[in-house]
């Protein structure tokens, strides 16, 4: 199960504590890793600020048969139709994370381009929005 954090997620700690918390995108990633143990999930995370390389990451999500993608893609969110695109072309299922809760926000973010073809959608709940999201995942493939 891949985890796929997009734009400014690896900046999490310093990055507007007062919207995304105290906890430093290493926390989210050890607090990823022992949730997925937890589960007896295999999980890899991944975070970029490149928009192709996102894309791409989900290409290889694609090709590679990757079982369940758990998707931060941040800003892309209310931007990118090529995010969507290449979330809509994956086989696996796939939920959206958001540490905030988007729509108690302004109101571009109350547009998700990329949720659509996800089996659900996760946000409010800062770093626990990912272990939901694990639960999620992991009851859905069982
Ligand atoms: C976010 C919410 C987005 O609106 C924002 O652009 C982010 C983080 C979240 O996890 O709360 O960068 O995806």
């Amino acid at each position: 199960m891949w985890i796929l954090n997009g734009p400014n997620l690896g900046r999490l700690g310093n990055r507007e504590p007062e919207v995304y918390g105290r906890a430093s995108y290493d926390d989210l990633v050890a607090a990823c890793m022992t949730a997925g143990e937890e589960l007896g999930l295999s999980i890899e995370v991944r975070q970029t600020d490149d928009e192709a390389t996102y894309v791409q990451w989900l290409h290889e999500a694609a090709d590679r048969g990757v079982d369940a993608v758990v998707l931060n893609p941040a800003a892309w969110t209310h931007t990118s139709v090529a995010v969507r695109d290449a979330a809509a072309a994956l086989t696996a299922p796939y939920v959206e994370v958001h540490l905030s809760n988007p729509l108690a926000r302004e109101e571009f973010r109350h547009v998700s381009y990329t949720a659509g073809h996800a089996i659900g959608l996760v946000a409010g709940f800062g770093v626990d929005s990912y272990r939901l999201a694990l639960q999620a995942l992991a009851k859905h493939l069982r």
